[in-house]
């Protein structure tokens, strides 16, 4: 089988992408990424065989047009992934997951409609109240709050559509939050692991009590796999990883301890706008498929730990691009004060 996977030299792409050859060798992969300052082309350099690397944009027609005729499955991960970054510049969010999506959906229903994969996100459902224990699923009705989750909706509801319309194969997971090897050190666990090795604090936003559902990536591919393989066209799955939610700060003095260093370390700062809390309900893909997932957040979390900390050349320039961010975020924070 061709498969094209966009976004693969990107967190979950990359860990996708090492995942299906490992285990369909004879498979051939295009990976279409554009390169952004989410990607590192490091992600997959020991990868040689049935493997290509093409640097480009989902929104360029004439490039899917050289791609798409010798396809057979597009797994699409490429997106502005960071909600912080969605806040800064929503635009961007708008063109590469709303018009991006558009593009390659077009491109695939012009191929001969080729069978299609979109990877979503849990944060389209919306907020979790604080003091509920309610869990989204496939049923829930659509509600987000950022603009990276609007984007991530709009994009989910024209999958959707050219499923119905013009009858494109097409499935969609819903995942929670992915952590693991090669994630980009803006996101909470990777910024939390090399703040704490440069001695630095971990800023928890607001009071630490918003809770979410963590996904060992490696859970997240087998899940994608069995969805590609056993899923029903049309069809939506959640991908959860836990039974019960983690608060915020709970998980920060969980990495605290496995890194041996104190809770002094925490500085509560202010809070994200409309800061949503997630929790997943992963029943459907269970006993439909028969997937669950294989890491418990403890084991999780000591194998992501011990990567963040034999493979500091991998994340030190790109820390040091999220935290030049960060500063300009609360520059600008600061002056709307
Ligand atoms: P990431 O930010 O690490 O990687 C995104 C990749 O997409 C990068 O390699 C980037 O260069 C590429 N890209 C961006 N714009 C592109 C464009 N116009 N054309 C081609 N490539 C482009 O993201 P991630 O965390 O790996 O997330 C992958 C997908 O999974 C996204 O669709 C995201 O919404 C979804 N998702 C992520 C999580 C999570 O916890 N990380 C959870 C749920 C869903
Ligand atoms: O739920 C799935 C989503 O998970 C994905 O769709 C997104 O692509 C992915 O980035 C992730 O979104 P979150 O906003 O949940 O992830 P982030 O790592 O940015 O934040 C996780 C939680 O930690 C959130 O409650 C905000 C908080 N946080 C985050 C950072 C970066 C802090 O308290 N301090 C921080 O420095």
């Amino acid at each position: 089988m061709k498969l094209l996977v966009t976004g693969g030299l990107g967190f979950i792409g990359s860990n996708f992408i090492r995942y299906w050859l490992s285990r369909h060798p004879s498979d051939v992969v295009v990976n279409l990424d554009k390169v952004t300052y989410a990607a590192n082309p490091e992600n997959l350099a020991d990868i040689k065989n049935n493997y290509t690397f093409v640097q480009g944009d989902i929104l360029d027609v004439e490039l899917l047009d050289k791609i798409l005729p010798r396809t057979d499955l597009i797994v699409h991960f490429a997106a502005e992934s960071h909600v912080d970054r969605s806040i800064d510049d929503p635009l961007l969010f708008v063109k590469t997951n709303v018009l991006g999506t558009y593009t390659l959906l077009s491109a695939a229903k012009k191929y001969g409609n080729i069978r299609f994969h979109h990877i979503s996100t849990d944060e389209v459902f919306g907020s979790i109240p604080l003091d509920s224990t309610a869990q989204f699923s496939e049923s829930t009705p659509y509600d987000p709050s950022s603009p990276y989750s609007a984007s991530k909706a709009s994009s989910d509801h024209f999958v959707r559509a050219f499923g119905k319309t013009f009858g494109l194969p097409i499935t969609i997971t819903n995942c929670s939050n992915n952590y693991g090897p090669f994630q980009h050190p803006e996101k909470l666990i990777p910024r939390m692991i090399t703040n704490l090795i440069d001695g630095q604090k971990i800023p928890v936003y607001g009071a630490g009590q918003n809770f979410r559902d963590w996904l060992y990536v490696n859970d997240h591919c087998s899940a994608i796999e069995a969805v590609i393989q056993k899923g029903k066209l049309g069809e939506t799955y959640c991908v959860g990883g836990l039974k019960e939610t983690s608060r915020n700060i709970d998980l920060v003095k969980k990495v605290i301890k496995l890194m041996g260093k104190s809770d002094d370390q925490i500085e509560f700062v202010a809070d994200r706008p409309a800061h949503d809390n997630y929790a997943v309900s992963w029943d459907k893909i269970l006993t439909e498929l028969g997937w669950e997932p294989q890491e418990t957040l403890e084991s999780g979390l000591q194998k992501t730990v011990d990567w963040y900390l034999t493979h500091e050349s991998w994340w030190r320039s790109a820390k040091t691009e999220a935290e030049a961010f960060y500063k300009k975020l609360n520059d600008y924070k600061n002056l709307k004060k």
